[in-house]
């Protein structure tokens, strides 16, 4: 794996139909939330992506049977779980396993996750998971590198928590904490990610009440765990990134490129960012077609919340405003370091500059290839698409970060006619 790189070369040509994958950041929580439910459920349109196998061996070590019916489909059997800790070596190569905390603090009243380093784009803190566990009354400490959760004999009390911003994994964390929870538990200023209402949803399905889907505040009514409902099946929501990564792929090139598998209402600002850009951009009612005839248009944006830019479309979007015509401001203010693609980008002929966190992008005429290497996730998958326009060719390295997030990457861009390939050298 880690010998492995995609070359890319420029593609004169896109179009056709590609179908998403479900949601990456809805999955890892849908998996964690099945910790809560004392039977068998099953989650269909999972992604085969590298994230979920490790997910599946965070459960595993808790102690619960994981089980695969079918390729896109998981069966998690939490009916007995032998322990309550998350080995570092798991959660070290993925921070989305912190999604245990709140699950294991509600079923079985103590939960040990070792903490989630840093990564390439920011300090990833998670100092209001904490503190919305200890306002339901957990007694959270750090020892020797991981977050060790104790709620008291009389068991989790319902609350009024309000986060200080409105973080996805927070909010998350403390809905299926307070699932747990006696009385009805208010989370506010709660993120409105569209994966954490798949969350909701399945919580739902599995017989919690919850007020708020949706909106930036939650009530969790908290549930017995022996009386929550087995046996139900759920379909994860389509990934919105991995669409808005085809869609900007299919701006840069030309198209026509339809997308389908997911939700277009759950890319409003995106869609709309694109089609001032130039791109022409047709809704379905599966999906979207997008196509760009004239010149790329410079415009800036601004990372925010859901519904605002979301931050995981920011390097996608800095690949096509690097060949755009005129100059665009990309601040990016959910994380505090997710600019590192850019020096990447900058080797291919990109013309960037960084002022804290505003880059100024002047597009150029065209890219050059070149041999680069992914900084993260997004940024693996923006280096991909900027060597479809690239002259020349592109290589990209270290390819398990793409492989973390987007199941097929390079298959799926190949049956849109990109001149791609996968290699182990
Ligand atoms: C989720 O990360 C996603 N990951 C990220 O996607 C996504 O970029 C992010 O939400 C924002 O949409 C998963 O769902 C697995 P946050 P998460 O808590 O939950 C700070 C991708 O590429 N913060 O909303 O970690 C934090 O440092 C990945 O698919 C605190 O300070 O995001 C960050 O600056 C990347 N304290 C900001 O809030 C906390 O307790 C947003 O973080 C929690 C967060």
């Amino acid at each position: 794996m880690e010998n492995e790189y995609i070359l890319v070369k420029q593609t004169p040509k896109l179009q056709g139909s590609v179908k998403v994958s479900g949601a990456k950041n809805s999955v890892l929580k849908l998996m964690a939330a099945a910790i809560l439910i004392p039977g068998e459920t099953r989650i269909s349109n999972v992604p085969d992506i590298a994230d979920v196998r490790l997910m599946q061996q965070v459960l595993e070590s808790l102690g619960i049977k994981v089980g695969w019916p079918a390729s896109d489909v998981v069966s998690i059997d939490a009916t007995e779980l032998n322990s309550h800790r998350a080995p570092y070596e798991l959660v070290a190569h993925m921070r989305a396993s912190t999604a245990v905390l709140g699950p294991l603090a509600a079923r079985l009243g103590r939960a040990s996750v070792a903490l989630p380093g840093g990564c390439a784009i920011g300090s990833r803190k998670i100092d209001m998971h904490i503190s919305g566990l200890e306002a339901l009354g957990a007694h959270c400490h750090i020892e020797h590198g991981y977050i060790e959760v104790e709620v008291p004999e009389a068991g989790l009390k319902a609350t009024e928590v309000t986060l200080d911003f409105p973080s996805v994994g927070a909010t998350e964390n403390l809905v299926l904490a307070a699932v747990g929870a006696q009385g009805k538990t208010t989370i506010s200023n709660a993120a409105r990610e569209p994966e954490i209402s798949d969350l909701v949803d399945f919580l739902i399905a599995a017989g919690v009440s919850i007020e708020g889907r949706g909106t930036t505040k939650l009530v969790v009514e908290g549930i017995l765990s022996a009386n929550l409902k087995t046996g139900f099946e759920h379909k994860v929501v389509g990934d919105r990134i991995e669409a808005g990564t085809f869609l900007v792929a299919g701006a840069l090139v030309g198209g026509p490129v339809t997308v389908t598998g997911f939700d277009p209402e759950h890319l409003t600002i995106v869609l709309k960012k694109l089609r001032e850009t130039g791109a022409d951009i047709a809704i379905l009612d599966d999906g979207v077609c997008i196509e760009r005839t004239g010149p790329i248009k410079a415009i800036s944006i601004q990372t925010l919340p859901f519904p605002g830019f979301p931050t995981d479309m920011q390097a996608q979007f800095m690949t096509l405003m690097s060949v755009a015509q005129g100059s665009s401001i990309i601040t990016e203010n959910v994380f505090e370091n997710r600019f590192m693609f850019a020096d990447e980008i900058a080797r291919m002929g990109a013309d960037i500059r960084i002022e804290g966190h505003h880059a100024l992008v002047n597009g150029v005429q065209e890219l050059s290839g070149a041999p680069t290497v992914s900084p993260d996730l997004r940024g693996g998958a923006a280096l991909v698409l900027a060597g479809l326009v690239a002259e020349g060719e592109t290589r990209v390295s270290s390819l398990h970060h793409i492989d973390r997030g987007y199941e097929q990457f390079s298959e799926k861009l190949q049956s849109l006619g990109a001149r791609i390939e996968r290699f182990s050298s």
